[in-house]
């Protein structure tokens, strides 16, 4: 049969005609997979290294066929490899063709023993957990700048919130080390994730194993796996590895976007709490005094396409019976596109918050306000004997009095206090002060000064252990 037009396959033999100049446009995912060049050539270098091992392939064949791929992977780098969706189907049938054209007939030895479904999933996987070791780089880093800001605002204090609205005081460093905890969360969950990623597909060939001696766990060795897939229809099948790393991301960009959400609101006038660095800031074509928190707001709005590249995954996914079937063609351009988009958040956001200038007197003016020591005023109740609902309802009508008057709780004056309640003494202007409130909670976890300090202490131990697990 004629197969010189039109595309070159992979097949040939059965057909009669070859494939419509259409059905390749439609079929190819050349454009999103080529990326995967490295991942492509070096578990195939690790394949044929073992093919040759087990005399299934002689070893110069196999020299021949190594160093050719070699070669290929340098012309790639160096922009010398023109992409011809025209002609080539993805990129394992563009690189075997390179190889033909490079070292002649005996690049078809290279596929013996493998199909491209246990290839592509050994590329992926490859990919994947570049990528997580990449974003866990991202996190630590991001915890580190966090920990910075935390360590210069540890006695800062603002009004903690609930339902938007003050509720008591906290130190900025102890908000800060809230986001600390989330990253390393989701470092912890990446690490998890790279566990089962790093399991080895290939000797599944095209879904019931090879009919040859293969060393599975020489190339799991040779690819730095650690496992190989116990199940060869499984190997070829599992997409439950990427939809993982989705899910990190989409965690990622949860406490991303919540972050974000946070700048947005403390650098309003309204709030005042920040000002983004004039680099991470943009301006307004009409009104000319605006400053507006794009980093942070693209980051948020972000968030929503990393989970719909979850979605997608899942849905591709979902229902589709073993083994191998070509819709899981369509899981690289939303894998790539959520780690793509999760690396970029984790890089803005790390310079955001790294440049962000901190209004300290704002913060510290806004907690005086709105009543944020009035749980306090009803534990210093607690402490004179009075059960904490009786206290509770004591306050409350203090701070009506006070809504009524347009004053704060310092304002009322002990003669009042003691008429509320006679077991009021003159130590009760101590306990509401929002200092005595901060210093109150000396318990680990608490935003006392003292323990946010030893808080950042830990959690930078913890990130040293972090990163050298990475190394
Ligand atoms: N381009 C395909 C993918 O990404 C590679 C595997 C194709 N296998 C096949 N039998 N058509 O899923």
């Amino acid at each position: 049969m004629d197969n010189s037009e039109g595309a070159s396959t992979l097949w040939g033999g059965r057909f009669t005609k070859s494939l419509a100049g259409d059905m390749l446009a439609f079929s190819t995912s050349l454009p999103v997979d080529w990326r995967l060049y490295r991942e492509d050539i070096v578990g195939s270098q690790a394949h044929c290294r073992m093919l040759a091992k087990q005399g299934i392939i002689a070893q110069e064949e196999a020299d021949t066929i190594c160093a050719g791929l070699t070669a290929i992977l340098e012309d790639i780098e160096n922009a010398d490899v023109v992409l011809d969706t025209g002609r080539w189907e993805d990129v394992h049938s563009a690189i075997e063709d390179l190889l033909h054209e490079r070292v002649g007939a005996v690049a078809g030895k290279l596929h013996t023993a493998r199909s491209r479904n246990d290839q592509v999933a050994t590329d992926v996987r490859l990919w994947c957990r570049e990528a997580l070791d990449s974003l866990s780089r991202q996190l630590c880093d991001f915890q580190q700048v966090l920990l910075t800001q935390a360590e210069v605002h540890a006695a800062t204090s603002m009004p903690g919130y609930t339902h938007l609205q003050r509720a008591q005081p906290v130190t900025f460093g102890h908000h800060l080390l809230a986001y600390v905890e989330m990253f390393a969360r989701d470092f912890a969950r990446s690490r998890e994730c790279r566990a089962r990623v790093n399991v080895l597909p290939l000797g599944a060939a095209a879904l019931a194993g090879a009919p040859y001696p293969l060393d599975r766990e020489f190339v799991a060795r040779e690819l730095g796996f650690d496992a190989v897939a116990a199940n060869s229809m499984d190997a070829v099948s599992d997409r439950d590895f990427a939809i993982e790393v989705l899910h990190v991301c989409s965690l990622i960009m949860v406490h991303l976007s919540r972050l974000a959400a946070e700048v947005i609101l403390w650098s309003s006038a309204e709030f005042g709490f920040v000002e983004l660095d004039d680099a991470y800031a943009t301006g307004s074509s009409i009104m000319p005094q605006k400053k507006n928190p794009d980093a942070a707001e693209l980051t948020r709005g972000k968030a929503g396409r990393v989970f719909g590249d979850l979605i997608a995954l899942l849905t591709l996914m979902e229902g589709l019976p073993l083994t191998y079937n070509r819709d899981m063609q369509e899981d690289k351009e939303a894998l790539f596109d959520g780690v793509d988009t999760t690396a970029a958040c984790l890089g803005i956001m790390h310079a955001v918050m790294q440049s962000l200038r901190v209004d300290v007197k704002r913060m510290v003016e806004a907690v005086q306000g709105g009543f944020t020591t009035a749980t306090d005023l009803a534990d210093y109740l607690v402490r004179k004997g009075l059960p904490f609902r009786e206290a509770h309802a004591v306050v409350g009508s203090v701070v009506r009095v006070c809504l009524d008057r347009g004053c704060g709780l310092a304002d009322i004056s002990l003669a009042e206090y003691q008429e509320v309640c006679d077991r009021i003494g003159a130590d009760v202007f101590d306990a509401i002060t929002v200092e005595g409130s901060l210093a109150a909670r000396d318990i680990p976890g608490g935003t006392a000064p003292k323990q946010v300090r030893a808080a950042i202490a830990t959690a930078r131990a913890r990130l040293e252990q972090d990163r050298s697990a990475l190394a």
